[in-house]
């Protein structure tokens, strides 16, 4: 039996890039880590009411149809998670296993919800640059931060190039996204849920408990690792994944 392709999906303020690592070390896989609307490369000119997590999964489900691929092992990261939620809940029989890294199955607070209008206002005015000094301090590990001089100038970076209006529209997606929680007792595919041992935005504890609320869920904790897993600590992550995948055949 051929391996089914992985679909890596990035998280937010990211684009592809932030699985590098990963497509570097599991070229033995057919690996697609498309951007997102408005993130990245992606392009096109959508206005922020065109921004849910049904619209990027149905983007991906497009895109999947295009390349003739029927069914997929899906890799989301934190947005990326919610939006695997969402493939599971649209296309379930697509879904071959899913790889869920530093994400969450609740949906936003209403505190959280007034934080992302907060943030959203702060990026019109200040643009990707006014948001990267406040988000970089929360998603990486304190090791990271003090350590990693060349993951912290790489995770900046690669904020501050994101476009505004593709900035502001995942807010949206993310401050409406529905609650998650329910689906998780429903997944009855091979799932692995890897957690960052200082993830500030997603914590282990969490995680934890997402994971056993899903049946036969295996997990794997990142140490030295904060919200951004697979750039901060990326053997560790590549080992688990590539277990994990290698455990499908
Ligand atoms: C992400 O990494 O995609 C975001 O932190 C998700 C979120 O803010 O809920």
């Amino acid at each position: 039996m051929t391996d089914p392709p992985v679909l890596f999906i990035h998280g937010f303020p990211f684009d592809h890039a932030i699985w590098r690592h990963q497509l570097a070390a599991l070229a033995r896989w057919r690996c697609l880590a498309p951007d997102l609307r408005g993130a990245g490369a992606s392009g096109g000119d959508n206005p922020a009411d065109a921004y849910s997590m049904a619209t990027y999964a149905a983007d991906l489900i497009r895109q999947l149809d295009d390349q003739r691929i029927e069914t997929v092992v899906v890799c989301g990261l934190s947005m990326g998670g919610y939006i695997a939620f969402e493939l599971l809940r649209q296309v379930p029989t697509r879904i071959r296993a899913a790889m869920l890294c530093n994400t969450k199955a609740a949906a936003d607070t209403p505190e959280a919800k007034r934080g992302r209008d907060v943030m959203a206002a702060k990026v019109e005015k200040e643009g990707a640059r006014g948001i990267a000094a406040e988000l970089v301090p929360k998603l990486l590990a304190r090791a990271t931060l003090e350590r990693r001089l060349e993951v912290v100038r790489e995770v900046t970076e690669l904020i501050e190039r994101q476009p505004v209006p593709g900035i502001v529209g995942a807010l949206r997606a993310l401050r409406e996204r529905p609650d998650s929680t329910p689906l998780l007792g429903q997944i009855r595919i091979p799932v692995l849920v890897v957690a960052g041992e200082d993830d500030q935005i997603t914590p282990a504890a969490g995680m934890r408990q997402m994971a056993h609320a899903i049946r036969g869920a295996e997990s794997v904790l990142i140490p030295e690792a904060g919200h951004l897993t697979p750039l901060e600590q990326p053997s560790a992550v590549n080992d688990a994944l590539a277990n994990f995948l290698t455990k499908l055949r």
